[in-house]
């Protein structure tokens, strides 16, 4: 990178779909450079892929609307063991890939109602799902509050440690060849005649390349230098959340569980995570009491024992919410400009399926069909 000719791919963006696309790149030994305006890893916040759970539910988060993501939902999980497998021996990291599954519960007659919409509607979809009854419930999860008087039971619903993700693709990029530029903030992207030319840095530094991939999470449409045509419409959607760090070997939980408005993640190392809010405030990631206590109190609502357990950590991620929630995966009308962002509530899910996508396309100029539908252009029809 020194000379600045940096005749190969730039990523923009050092979080899951970044590093994955770039860690396929350099497996095969094509020159990538990815470009992080923070650091990889817990100084990434609010940065999605650090702040986010790790939950890989495409069954239970299936909702009216989006049947046309879930093609890519469930493809996607079908590629995570193999992903996971891979990114441990590539790193020696292990991501805590969990397969307990997910149950989400019922409190009261009108959850019951919703939850059985749920269960018809996902059913009717073809997903594998239980119902159980309360009693059920408890013989699986024993410290669920006595006031579960149902719930859904989802076996392949699986979790990954979000955060060992991250650093194990770190890892394998760098052990691969990649070359990763922390600080490296983008001033420009650089267009010229509707062909990419590289990044100017906010050092003034240029930087050329002939692919640019944009994979700068709720930070995409803010790049400078990008033309409307190719300008991802993405926004920030804020997520609150909090660990509370119960004793490893005698945790609450073992399955994720969801709630109303309301999910709690066991980790294996203790750590319970409870979140998330989903908030419209632009790129303002601070905490709220109201935030923190809502969570708090549905959590609580759930699992009375989280009473005396002690809070570890209290943050706020911002996801990249795109105009359908679907993400925006290829080339653009700007040759040799191509996205990879609005994941939204999906980021860790569609890890895998848009690392080997995308760096499909850059290798071989030609767009899978599994990411055919998730292009920019579905915008300006
Ligand atoms: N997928 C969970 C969340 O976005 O909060």
């Amino acid at each position: 990178m020194k000379n600045r000719q940096f005749n190969s791919v730039l990523i923009v963006g050092g979080g899951v779909c970044g590093l994955g696309i770039g860690w396929r790149l350099a497996q095969v030994g094509r020159p990538v450079a990815v470009l992080e305006q923070r650091e990889v890893g817990p100084n990434s916040l609010p940065a999605a892929t650090w702040a986010s759970a790790g939950m890989l539910a495409p069954h239970v988060e299936a909702e009216p609307g989006e049947e046309r993501l879930l093609p890519l939902l469930l493809e996607s999980h079908a590629r995570w063991p193999a992903f996971a497998q891979e990114l441990k021996e590539a790193s020696g990291i292990d991501v805590g890939y969990r397969t307990e599954g997910t149950l989400v519960v019922a409190l009261d007659r009108d959850q019951v109602e919703r939850l059985r919409f749920q269960y018809e509607f996902q059913r009717k979809l073809g997903l594998e799902l239980t119902w159980l009854s309360g009693d059920a419930v408890r013989q699986r999860e024993p410290h669920l509050s006595r006031n579960v008087i149902a719930a859904l039971y989802s076996p392949h619903d699986h979790q990954v440690d979000n955060r060992q993700v991250l650093l194990a693709l770190r890892q394998a990029f760098l052990a691969a060849g990649g070359v990763l530029r922390e600080h490296a903030s983008v001033a420009e992207i650089l267009v010229e005649k509707g062909e990419v030319q590289g990044v100017r840095l906010i050092s003034g530094e240029i930087l050329h390349a002939p692919v640019v991939v944009v994979a700068a999470g709720a930070w995409s449409a803010t790049l400078p230098g990008l033309p409307p045509e190719a300008r991802p419409p993405v926004r920030p959607v804020k997520g609150q959340m909090l660990a509370l760090q119960t004793p490893p070997d005698a945790p609450l939980l073992r399955h994720v569980v969801w709630g109303r408005d309301v999910y709690l993640v066991p980790r294996k190392d203790g750590r319970l995570l409870v979140g998330a809010t989903v908030e419209e405030k632009n790129f303002d990631a601070r905490l709220t009491a109201g935030g923190v206590y809502t969570l708090l109190r549905r959590a609580w609502e759930i699992l009375p024992g989280i009473d005396e357990v002690p809070i570890v950590e209290m943050w706020a991620g911002l996801r990249p919410g795109s105009r359908d929630d679907a993400p925006i995966l290829g080339a653009t009308p700007v040759k040799g400009l191509i996205l990879a962002t609005g994941h939204y509530r999906n980021g860790i899910l569609l890890a895998p399926i848009t690392a080997d996508a995308v760096s499909h396309l850059i290798l071989t100029g030609e767009t899978p069909e599994s990411i055919r539908n998730f292009g920019i252009d579905r915008f300006h029809r």
